[in-house]
Parts: structure tokens; C-alpha cells; sequence
């Protein structure tokens, strides 16, 4: 984690204490940065890059969404989310309706892998879409305030100019480091502005032009599932080494499932049986089915995010028996090794006690 031990207070923050907003900035239509402090005065120590999983009290119960930290581990007094409400947004568009400073949420995190911390390179190249801006922001300004010279192309692709985040903020820190190269990307400009920079989609053309020397680079993107795609096959396609590459995404690649470890023979007829230590019940279910269905079905409540092993929501203590888990980076091997599972992508296996 970031080295916080010269600052005086050394209490980190960790997610038994809810989050108080402090400050609501709007960026461009419809986005907004959201800033919180832990009431306690306890720092945040966190990776560039990662991200943290909100309580959303929206009407009808809350639920559970995940955000990249947009604000950068080397200003710990304070973390912040930048949320963009997309059509049927709920819990974003909650937060941009509702949440006022003062207010308290619960918070799940920091988690994730997405850093440039865990992919040191002497050169990066930073592609995002739209609010996939948020953890290239945050590594960047991290850069920026250590004070070192970075080799960062930091490309972003918006609909319009005016929907460019964080574009003054990260115009000001390019204006005073050399090392940090901007391009924006549009597809269409706004009405009565020119835009003399590049317009168009995502392609090996456009790839060529904003980073000519793209295979020296460690490259991170964040975007739409298509955006992130059209990024990956253009950098395959020009003989890129794909180890290089590595995306950030919190929504299931679609029909995709989880697969099941090779020694495990899914089958619907075999029985589990799940008991729910905390509340003293028990239920019944089929071994495909993943605890958290099983949860739910039985009544009971374990808060999950993604549903795909990535955000680490549903995180629970297995105090007895076996399961088969396949995640996707939410839960660490420590963690594994305390005999913590992931709700959404674990199997019960015969009989299972959990913590619930
Ligand atoms: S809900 Fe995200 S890891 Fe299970």
C-alpha cells in the first residue's frame, strides 16, 4: 500500500466506518465527483487504480455498486468517486440527486488490481472512455505528486469535447510536466467550438497516431465493454505483447460465466446444503448453484456488487466445509487462507456453514 507513516495521524481507515461526503463537484453533464473523509480523522491508503463498492439506500433497499477512486493515494485525507449517470442508472443517480455533504454511506474496499503500482514500467500509456478516466486520473495524479518524471500517454475518448473529465484538471498537471502527454479523442464536436484535435473511433490508425511508440508501452484501459475491446484487438492485431495489456472492467464480459474448476462435475441433481451460522437457519440447494443465489433464495442477505468475483462485495467467513470458488481478483489469498469465500462465485460442496 502507499507509505503513510510519516503522516502524524497513522490510523487507516477500513470499511467498518462509514464514509461521510464532504464535497460534490460537478464535471460535465450528468457526472459528478463525489468527496468523502472518514469521520474518525483515519487516512485512506490505497492503490492508483483501485476502487471501492458504495451502500446506495435508493428506494425499495440499497444496493451495492462499485467505483474506481478517482482521487489519488498520495492526498489520503480524503478519498473521492467520480460517477457518471448512464440511462437507467440507479444508484448514480442517486448519488447525484440525493447525497449532499454531511451524509453518511457504508463503503466496501479499497480493492482491485488495476494499478501501474503492480506494472512498474519506465513508459505507460493510459486509454480510456468516457468515466473510464477515473483510475488513469487517479494513478496520474499520483505520478504528479511524487514528483518524479513520468512517460505517460494519457488518451481519452469522449462523445464531445465538453464531456471530457478531469480535462482542465489534467491540462494543468500536463502544462507543468513534460512527461505527461495528453490526447483527446472525440467523435463529433460541439456545436459552434471547433475542435482541431483528433475525432473519430478507437482504431489502429488513431493508436499509431497518439502513441507512435504504443510497444515500449505498459498499457492500461478502462471503458465500455466495445471501447476496451476495439482497443485489445487493435493492439493484438499490431503484434502488441498482451501481457502488457490490462483493462478494468465491473460489468460481467457478456455471456460469459464463471467456469468451474476442471475437477468439479457442475450437476443440478446433486445436493448442497447450506447452514447460516449467524441466524440459525439452513437451506437446500443444488450444487450450481452459487452461495449468494442460494442466500437469497433462503431469505437472507449477503450485499454483492458485481456478481462476478471482481469487487469483492460479498466477501463472507466459511467457518465449516467445502465450496469451489473461481473469482476474478476480489478476494485475496490471505483473505482465502482466513477462510473468507466470494458469495457470488462459490459452490457449496456437500454441507457448508457460513457466517450469515
Ligand atoms: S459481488 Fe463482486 S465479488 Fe461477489
Amino acid at each position: 500500500m502507499n507509505d503513510l507513516s510519516s503522516f502524524p495521524s497513522r490510523t487507516i481507515w477500513n470499511d467498518s466506518e462509514m464514509l461521510e461526503c464532504v464535497s460534490i463537484i460537478p464535471e460535465v453533464p450528468d457526472t459528478a465527483t463525489f468527496a468523502f473523509r472518514a469521520p474518525s480523522g483515519a487516512l485512506f491508503d490505497f492503490l492508483p487504480g483501485q476502487f471501492l463498492t458504495l451502500e446506495v439506500p435508493v428506494p425499495g433497499g440499497p444496493v451495492h455498486r462499485t467505483w474506481t477512486i478517482s482521487s489519488s493515494p498520495s492526498r489520503p485525507r480524503s478519498l473521492s468517486i467520480t460517477a457518471k449517470a448512464q440511462g437507467a442508472s440507479v444508484a448514480t443517480r442517486w448519488l447525484l440527486d440525493n447525497l449532499k455533504p454531511g451524509m453518511r454511506l457504508k463503503a466496501i474496499g479499497p480493492a482491485g488490481r488495476f494499478s501501474h503500482l503492480h506494472h512498474e514500467s519506465d513508459k505507460y500509456l493510459f486509454i480510456s472512455a468516457g468515466s473510464g478516466i477515473t483510475p488513469m486520473m487517479a494513478m496520474t495524479t499520483y505520478m504528479y505528486d511524487l514528483g518524479t518524471e513520468p512517460d505517460v500517454v494519457f488518451v481519452n475518448c469522449a462523445r464531445r469535447p465538453s464531456e471530457i473529465i478531469f480535462r482542465e484538471r489534467l491540462e494543468h498537471m500536463a502544462s507543468r510536466v513534460p512527461g505527461i502527454d495528453l490526447k483527446w479523442v472525440i467523435e463529433q464536436p460541439d456545436r459552434f467550438h471547433p475542435w482541431t484535435g483528433l475525432q473519430g473511433r478507437m482504431n489502429q490508425l488513431i493508436l499509431g497516431l497518439v502513441a507512435p511508440d504504443y510497444l515500449e508501452r505498459e498499457v492500461f484501459c478502462c471503458g465500455p465493454e466495445p471501447f476496451m475491446t476495439a482497443v485489445r484487438e487493435a493492439l493484438a492485431g499490431l503484434g502488441f505483447d498482451m501481457d502488457r495489456f490490462h483493462q478494468e472492467s465491473f460489468s460481467a464480459p457478456v455471456g460469459t460465466e464463471l467456469p468451474l474448476p476442471e475437477d468439479v462435475v457442475p450437476d443440478e441433481d446433486t445436493k448442497a446444503e447450506i447452514h447460516f451460522a449467524a441466524s440459525g437457519s439452513s437451506t437446500t440447494c443444488s450444487e450450481t448453484d452459487t452461495i449468494l443465489a442460494a442466500t437469497r433464495n433462503a431469505g437472507l442477505n449477503i450485499p454483492s456488487g458485481c456478481t462476478f468475483g471482481v469487487c469483492g462485495t460479498c466477501k463472507i467467513k466459511k467457518i465449516a466445509g467445502e465450496v469451489h470458488m473461481v473469482h476474478n481478483g476480489g478476494i485475496s489469498e490471505d483473505d482465502i487462507a482466513d477462510g473468507y469465500i466470494l458469495a457470488c462465485c462459490s459452490h457449496a460442496i456437500g454441507s457448508v456453514t457460513i457466517d450469515v
